[in-house]
């Protein structure tokens, strides 16, 4: 089979993405698929790259990116064909043969956000993960909430702000989150990895986190903090219409002050334990899977998901669902499988198989 991998691209979270791809790059059954990779620069330039797991590796001194080598990949003009062409940087065109299926390993707004997923359904390509309204809901924090809220289930009290609310009535913005009770949590939309995330202790912490979110996107969520254990799982569509399939569950554990942000996840790994399987009763497993199935099905997601939870005195309450998780061999998402019995090269071809059902 051959498969086209998909990387980089034009949100955050690009280096995270192509970080991402150097561990399928490295693990996928080279036996079963022949792999084209295809890395997006930050500007969207859709280039051919080299098949070389080491040039993309999450490392924290250099976090990797997609070069624009001067190549420029084609997709086929229609649902007519599923060859790809590439014409190179002195201006040659090729074929790179049909594509069986895409995997988009993007991250963040322009790849996990329906966008690319509205393209290849456009040009019939099959792909793995979620179709274009799961994506899009997804990817963006307010209609998520609101989607899982009305499935009831429970999610951090919250307040959507635009860009024109807060500079029209910074003091009405204050109120509301004054009355959900410091601190909060501020973050824009429609991002991951923690970027654009800050905590506010009180008011006069306001207007910073603002800005800082509203850099990454015009729209932004006040959110109570959740008190709890950080629990997540990954969970995978079932196969021929059969239920979801959730993992056990992982556990993250800060140390010090401070909360998961990009740095805890990708730059400074000591500050933060990963445990997977997590310590919880069986009445507390059951009622994860059972919420995290409930949640991918929410909102129709397909191919796979993370699901991340508090485990507060209350029960589950969930924090986000992603559906196009972190997938390093050491993210959270992987390692749930790996506990759970599903190895990484399985793992790839599980949702490769699931993807062209
Ligand atoms: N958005 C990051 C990659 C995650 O959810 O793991
Ligand atoms: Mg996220």
């Amino acid at each position: 089979l051959v498969v086209a991998v998909l990387f980089g691209g034009r949100s955050s979270e690009h280096s995270i993405s192509c970080a991402t791809a150097g561990g399928v790059l490295a693990a996928i059954d080279r036996d079963r698929y022949d792999v084209i990779p295809i890395g997006i620069t930050v500007d969207g330039a859709f280039t051919l790259q080299p098949d070389d797991a080491t040039v993309f590796a999450l490392d924290p001194e250099a976090l990797p990116s997609v070069p624009d080598n001067g190549t420029r990949v084609h997709w086929p003009a229609s649902s007519v064909s599923r060859e790809l062409t590439v014409t190179d940087a002195a201006g040659a065109t090729r074929g790179l043969g049909d594509i069986d299926i895409v995997f988009p390993i993007l991250h963040g707004p322009f790849g996990e956000d329906g966008t690319i997923q509205g393209l290849l359904e456009l040009i019939g390509l099959p792909y793995v993960g979620a179709g274009v309204l799961a994506s899009a809901v997804g990817m963006d924090k307010h209609f998520s909430k609101s989607v899982l809220q009305h499935s009831g289930i429970a999610v951090a009290p919250w307040r959507t702000v635009s860009a024109r609310e807060w500079a029209a009535s910074p003091d009405a913005v204050a109120s509301a989150a004054d009355a959900l009770g410091w601190p909060v949590f501020v973050k824009p939309a429609r991002a991951g990895s923690s970027v654009g995330v800050s905590r506010a202790d009180s008011a006069a912490d306001l207007p910073a986190a603002m800005a800082v979110a509203l850099a990454e996107d015009s729209k932004v969520l006040i959110e109570a903090r959740l008190v709890g254990r950080e629990i997540e799982c990954g969970v995978i569509g079932g196969r021929r219409g059969e239920a979801p399939r959730v993992s056990v569950a992982g556990e993250i554990i800060v140390r010090g002050a401070g909360f998961y942000d990009f740095t805890a996840k990708y730059l400074d790994a000591g500050g933060v334990d990963l445990v997977c399987p997590a310590s919880l009763t069986p009445d507390e497993l059951t009622e994860m899977q059972r919420l995290a199935a409930l949640a991918f099905e929410a909102i129709g997601a397909a191919g796979l998901a993370r699901v991340d939870f508090f485990l507060t005195d209350s029960g589950f309450v969930i924090n986000e669902l992603n559906t196009m998780p972190g997938f390093t061999p050491i993210s959270m998402f992987p390692k749930c499988w790996m506990a759970t019995g599903l190895s990484y090269p399985k793992l790839i071809d599980e949702l490769i198989e699931i993807g062209l059902e």
